[in-house]
């Protein structure tokens, strides 16, 4: 996690800095700091403890004279020692010669830091990163030129790491290095931006080159050639320019809602509309799916489809592990990327599967380590289902769909959620369409598919009731969402998303296991929350748990499209769902209450919604 934020040209660069790190606030915001070389040629670091607008206001009151055409800056979500000033990046060397910041983890650091202790280094933090910018020192210590130095230098360091460099040494340059963490590099003519997240650059920003694992950066203006891209050893690589042209516009204002997260739940129509645009052709009842057809001949001979995803993006998955082998009769696994590792790589499906990685980042270590692991063991055709344009996901798979579903700035993925689940359905019909399998009464669900998104803002004018109910369970300690079948990957999102955002102790289990264990916690304490659809299997099960609940006194709110009265009148809360007529289609309308759900509870308990604590919008570290 941890967002890098660089800036070298004509005006200023403290504002320039502030501003790209308020945007990538979302990747980690326990505190922030910068370094610029002065117009005097001295470096200069500024840190505090708490947010960028933080680290703003110490710049205006007490350096409002700081001024340069280069700096570097970061936001830090910690990982190695506590949140304070001293922990703060920019990390300098013992001289002052060298300030680094750093997005990742540092394995070996601590032999690292003891062999330069034991030269006479004086660590003064607690993190990680601080042992790079003493090793460069160590190296300019010993003779070296700076660029070899920092070539040294990172080529020692084992583990994950995007890094950006300052020096008084070489005032105009900004260097650079990425192993595993994401970095691009943003050109205008008069400018060069550097960012851990392209789509914090300005709109002014056409060029953008994303630096490649193993690869540094020298970035100057003054010299001719402005990027030189190397590799640990010093040889020059080619590097490809990318239009941002092609890359999507950052719409990052909260409007009329108090904050992102509400107004990306309401954006669920547009971006589901935007999802399904020119993909279907709704006559026909075929899809289209141009971010695969280089991969048609392909995925006709895969025998297994692979899903592969943590956090909201694995329970994307699993409805979709549901959809293909229910519905299309697809032999579909899943697994969860943030546990995958040679030991539970099955060469022999591998090599015969279609593997989508799912992220909404595109930048998920988890995922992307799986991905890696998977392309250098096995034969399996990689694709991606990616929201953000671009990414390190995007640029690493063979081929993919997008989500379509545009920039997501609260931390609690939702509207990336639908746009998943309606992807993976997309993607699973088409596949089932090259091998010849028919989806079981298609008729149903491509009519409904295309009402999708008016069905979805009715579903979202139901938000006064969900509020109403959020309101009534404040006092609620603990909660545990339950569903069956299609049901049951929606209870662990609800869980999730509750949890996240409210602090509250949630989980999500299946309703099929209550009497495997769970039963035992039922208490007028705790609140189950039971996700029932009308055509789920067993359905008659499912509404006999719910008298078994609350034949025990256990409160229970009910989600379901089926009419209240099928359920006991001891149940407390009811929240409807529009019915379809086609069950694959329910977790799409379903997704938008939980979220409201866990939104409106967050809010009466006061917290920080769009940045809760502990977290950060996208998992760069494992
Ligand atoms: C929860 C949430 C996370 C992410 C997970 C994977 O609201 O956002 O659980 O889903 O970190 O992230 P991506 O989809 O970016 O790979």
């Amino acid at each position: 996690m941890c967002g890098i934020f660089a800036y070298t040209g004509r005006k200023n660069a403290v504002p320039k800095v502030l501003e790209g790190l308020e945007k990538l606030e979302y990747r980690g915001y326990d505190s922030a700091g910068l370094a610029l070389i002065d117009r005097k040629n001295r470096l200069k670091v500024i840190k505090t403890v708490g947010y960028v607008s933080q680290l703003s206001e110490e710049v205006f009151n007490r350096s409002r004279t700081l001024s340069g055409s280069i700096a570097i800056g970061h936001t830090r979500w910690a990982t190695h020692g506590k949140v304070s000033k001293i922990n703060a990046h920019p990390q300098v060397d013992c001289s002052k010669r060298v300030a680094v910041v750093h997005n990742g983890v540092i394995e070996n650091f601590e032999e690292l830091k003891k062999n330069l202790k034991n030269k006479g280094h004086r660590f003064i933090s607690q993190t990680d990163t601080e042992v790079i910018s003493h090793l460069i020192e160590e190296f300019l210590n010993e003779g070296y030129s700076f660029k070899t130095a920092f070539q040294k230098a990172l080529g020692s360091l084992v583990g994950a790491w995007a890094v950006a460099v300052l020096s008084p040494l070489t005032p105009e340059t900004l260097w650079l290095g990425r192993f595993s963490s994401p970095l691009a590099i943003g050109l205008t003519k008069e400018e060069i931006y550097v960012s851990s997240d392209s789509q914090a650059f300005p709109y002014n920003v056409k060029k953008v080159v994303f630096l490649e694992d193993g690869q540094l950066a020298r970035l100057s203006l003054q010299n001719r050639k402005r990027v030189e891209i190397f590799n640990l050893k010093g040889k020059p690589v080619n590097y490809q320019l990318i239009n941002k042209g092609l890359m999507e516009k950052v719409n990052l204002a909260k409007g009329e809602f108090p904050h992102f997260m509400l107004k990306e739940i309401f954006e669920q129509p547009l971006t589901v509309e935007r999802g399904l645009r020119g993909r279907v052709d709704y006559s026909n009842k075929k899809v289209v799916l141009g971010g695969l057809r280089s991969v048609e001949e392909k995925l006709k001979e895969k025998e297994f489809i692979g899903l592969m995803a943590c956090g909201t993006s694995l329970n994307a998955a699993l409805v979709g592990r549901l959809f293909g082998v229910g519905a299309l009769g697809l032999s579909v696994w899943s697994e969860n990327s943030s546990d995958y590792s040679q030991l539970n790589l099955d060469k022999k499906i591998l090599d015969r599967s279609a593997v989508f990685y799912i992220s909404q980042s595109g930048e998920t270590a988890d995922t992307l380590s799986s991905l890696k692991l998977v392309q250098k063991e096995t034969q399996a055709l990689n694709l991606g289902i990616v929201n953000v344009v671009g990414s390190s996901l995007a640029r690493r798979v063979e081929a993919g769909i997008y989500t379509r579903a545009g920039v997501e700035v609260g931390v609690a993925a939702t509207k990336s959620f639908t746009n998943q689940l309606l992807a993976l359905l997309l993607g699973l019909i088409y596949i089932g369409q090259l091998q010849g399998k028919q989806l079981v009464n298609q008729d149903k669900f491509f009519r409904e598919l295309q009402l999708l998104p008016a069905i979805i803002s009715k579903v979202l004018q139901e938000k006064e009731k969900i509020k109403a109910t959020a309101g009534k369970l404040v006092e609620v300690k603990n909660f545990m969402f339950l569903g069956r079948h299609l049901a049951y990957p929606l209870a662990l999102e609800g869980a999730l998303k509750l949890k996240e955002i409210s602090y509250r102790f949630s989980y999500g289990d299946s309703l099929g296991s209550l009497k495997h264990g769970p039963l035992a916690v039922i208490s007028p304490e705790n609140v189950v929350v039971a996700v029932i659809f009308s055509q789920e299997p067993e359905l008659k099960k499912s509404i006999s748990n719910i008298h078994e609940i609350v034949a025990r006194q256990g409160r229970v709110v009910v989600i379901s499209d089926l009419p209240m009265g099928e359920f006991p009148p001891a149940i407390e809360h009811f929240l409807p769902l529009s019915h379809l007529e086609s069950l694959w289609l329910m977790p799409l309308v379903t997704s938008p209450v939980l979220q409201l759900l866990a939104y409106y509870l967050a809010v009466f308990l006061g917290r920080e919604i769009d940045k809760p604590r502990y977290l950060a919008k996208s998992v760069t570290v494992i």
